[in-house]
């Protein structure tokens, strides 16, 4: 291992996590280190350092200093109180390691600014949290990555890690429908998991600092206008439905109390999805890209349908 190459730690590497993992270890800036509660053969077979931990301040704090990692990046997919006990502990983690002075929370997200408690079950976990940041981080440079929603939801599941969610995205690919939430012509943004990933490769080699909120984006438009994109390229047209914004309203307030329900958590997603929340701000992000992601591609729908047909494997 050369001396001068960082150290990341990836602590819950799912499925978002993956990507980022291929990059650094394609990379020769950097070493990379997972934390996880387990040890998973898609890491070992790639010599992976895998350190297994409680996700406590103890546990990590130690693991960060006995890797000397300079960035802490987490993947954690939970929807309650836990999301905030754990990150609390990896920030604190990061304030008390010698070397680990960044830290990138799990989001994926949409305009958070704007839209704070969208989805709602965010709004209790990730906002909390992103308060605790700007009074708590003491040394500890954070960033939070928004991408609307994945890309990846539009191909076949061999083609990416991330799993597919035909509860909250509106177009199923197995029986060729869409359920289109709201009129269709609410504004969205969608970014190829892949292609955050190497945004974030990007920010871990970054030394101009980082914005507490970092936006990128492949494509803004509407669930109508992606729908077409996709009848062209399939040259196959997609029976469609439409639910009413009212009916998914009175649905989430109604059921406020089951935010832990999953089938609670997917109309709530829709929510954020009528509410334009999905949709990252145009300037903020064509600043950031210029800024921060000049060697980095953020491909359009059309161009990403386009890439995986050629493509064995995950995109
Ligand atoms: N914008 C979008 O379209 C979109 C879509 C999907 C996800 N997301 C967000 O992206 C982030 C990553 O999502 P993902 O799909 O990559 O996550 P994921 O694969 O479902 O899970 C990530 C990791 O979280 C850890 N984890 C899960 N349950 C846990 C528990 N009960 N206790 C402790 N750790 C637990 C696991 O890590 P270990 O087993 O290694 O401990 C798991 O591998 C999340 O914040 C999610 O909300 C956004």
């Amino acid at each position: 291992m050369a001396a001068s190459r960082q150290t990341i730690a990836l602590a819950a590497v799912g499925s978002m996590g993956k990507f980022v993992c291929e990059d650094l270890l394609a990379d020769d800036r950097f070493n990379v280190v997972v934390i996880s509660r387990g040890r998973d053969e898609w890491f070992t077979s790639r010599n992976v350092p895998i350190h297994v931990s409680d996700y406590s301040h103890d546990s990590v704090l130690s693991i960060l200093n006995e890797t000397n990692a300079t960035t802490l990046l987490s993947f954690l997919n939970l929807n309650d109180e836990r999301y905030i006990t754990i990150h609390k502990a990896f920030l604190s983690a990061c304030i008390a390691s010698q070397s680990c002075k960044r830290l990138m929370p799990s989001e994926y997200c949409g305009n958070i600014e704007a839209h704070p408690a969208r989805p709602r079950f965010y709004g209790t976990t990730r906002e909390p949290f992103r308060q605790i940041l700007k009074t708590e981080a003491d040394g500890v440079e954070w960033t939070l990555i928004e991408n609307g929603w994945f890309m990846d939801y539009f191909l076949p599941k061999e083609k990416s890690y991330m799993r597919p969610v035909p509860d909250e995205f509106p177009i199923n690919l197995d029986d060729w429908t869409a359920r289109v939430r709201g009129t269709g012509d609410e504004p969205q943004s969608w970014t190829l998991a892949r292609e955050v990933g190497r945004a974030i490769v990007a920010l871990c080699a970054d030394t101009k600092g980082w914005e507490p909120v970092t936006y990128v984006c492949g494509q803004w438009g509407t669930y109508n206008e992606v729908i077409k994109t996709m009848e062209s390229f399939y040259n196959r047209p997609i029976p469609k439905t439409y639910t009413p914004p009212d009916e998914i309203r009175d649905y989430v307030a109604a059921n406020l109390d089951n935010d832990q329900v999953y089938a609670v958590q997917a109309v709530m997603c829709d929510e954020w999805s009528i509410d334009g929340a999905t949709e990252v701000p145009k300037e903020t992000t064509l600043r950031q890209r210029e800024k921060y992601f000049a060697n980095c591609k953020f491909s359009t729908l059309e161009e990403v349908l386009g890439m995986a047909k050629g493509v064995r494997g995950v995109v």
